[in-house]
């Protein structure tokens, strides 16, 4: 018999993480003789020893099928709620992956999951990883399974749009989920046409929005999309964000860095109602009505798309070759179109932001598109 492999996926769930168990278990079994087991929930699963043997008929049907079989939590196996208290329950992830006698443990999620998977891989466990999240913000790999689908949902929605803001000749702010990054508000707002697209990595003032929008009505274009990402932010306040966040990485002692972090939770609950703050000023400096759509789960729902499908199944199959050479302690990665293995201590406590001189913003901006920058 070969090796016996977990898995689990963790963090939100991703058009894709079927796709990717789905070719990992296959190739497992087909080529090197493993069994395959996969924990319910996330790190709770593994905590709890919930799983489910994941055999041929487990694994036929599962490529299309959007979210996880396997369901998913943001669990942390560090700080676990358990009877309504946080514990640190890594000790018994630890015994119950000996129990079962793994041989290694997959786990496939995004930057939390990262994290997580890199705790465990420096207490002895096996770990290796896949990244999986709609927002493409993983180190080190050219890009996550999950955002092309999330893509191209949002584009289809911008799309959809825009026959409604120029019938109405409103201002249409449409917000993006993508976390820190600006990965899938850049992305889907080109595709779709976006007029102004506003991302985290470049922080906006309104007045030159405004400005732009009023520009094309000059035109006689008497409507504008703002695609909108979840974490962008003015220029004020991303100031005050960067000054916090400067603090908290300078913090001298845990107590003061813990108070920090809590105010920086604030900043974060204060910007998730940007987007609205955002059309009730821009309907103020142009006079034109303004309407708000929020993407929301619905960019991570669905079928995955063929590309996501595609990247899934190529490294959930090198995934179970890098587990037969007993590569651990790493995260499977793409790379200049081929899949490698990247040490997960280069993975973790980094966001993959957009960089400002990217070729996509490049391309925008010679479109015209307004960055509010
Ligand atoms: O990481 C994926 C993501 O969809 C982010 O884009 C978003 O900020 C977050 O998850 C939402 O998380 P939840 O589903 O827990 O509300």
């Amino acid at each position: 018999m070969g090796k016996t492999i977990g898995i689990l996926t963790s963090g939100g769930d991703t058009p894709g993480s079927n796709a990717a168990i789905r070719a990992l278990g296959k190739a497992a079994i087909t080529n090197y003789n493993m069994e395959l087991i996969g924990f319910r929930d996330g790190f709770r699963g593994l905590m709890e020893n919930r799983f489910v043997v994941l055999d041929n008929k487990m694994l036929s049907g599962i490529l299309t099928l959007g979210g996880t079989i396997l369901g998913t939590s943001r669990e942390k196996p560090f700080r676990m709620n358990v009877d309504g208290q946080e514990k640190d329950m890594t000790t018994v992830i630890m015994e119950n992956y000996h129990r079962n006698k793994l041989d290694a443990l997959v786990c496939i999620g995004g930057n939390g999951t990262q994290k997580n998977a890199y705790h465990l891989a420096k207490r002895g466990l096996h770990v290796i990883t896949l990244p999986k999240t709609i927002d493409n913000d993983v180190a080190k790999t050219d890009v996550t399974f999950g955002f092309d689908t999330a893509m191209s949902i949002a584009t289809e929605a911008i799309d959809k749009l825009h026959s409604t803001a120029s019938s109405h000749h409103r201002i249409i702010v449409v917000e993006i989920m993508g976390h820190k990054a600006g990965w899938l508000a850049l992305s889907a707002g080109i595709a779709g046409g976006a007029d102004v697209i506003l991302i985290p990595e470049l922080p906006y003032t309104i007045e030159k929005i405004a400005e732009s929008i009023l520009e094309r009505k000059k035109m006689g274009k008497s409507f504008s999309i703002i695609a909108v990402a979840e974490g962008a932010m003015s220029h004020d306040f991303s100031k005050i964000y960067s000054e916090l966040q400067q603090k908290i990485e300078t913090a001298g002692d845990e107590n003061s860095k813990n108070k920090l972090m809590q105010e920086r939770s604030e900043l974060d609950i204060l910007n998730t109602s940007n987007t609205l703050r955002l059309a009730n000023k821009l309907e103020e400096l142009t006079k034109l009505e303004a309407r708000v759509t929020i993407l929301g789960h619905l960019q991570r729902g669905g079928t995955p798309s063929a590309a996501d499908r595609l990247l899934a199944t190529r490294m959930g199959t090198a995934c179970a070759k890098f587990i037969e050479r007993e590569e651990y302690g790493v995260m499977v990665a793409l790379k200049k179109n081929k899949i490698i293995t990247v040490p997960l201590e280069d993975v973790v406590n980094k966001t993959k932001k957009v960089p400002v001189t990217h070729q996509w913003i490049k391309s925008a901006r010679r479109v015209g598109t307004c960055f509010g920058d």
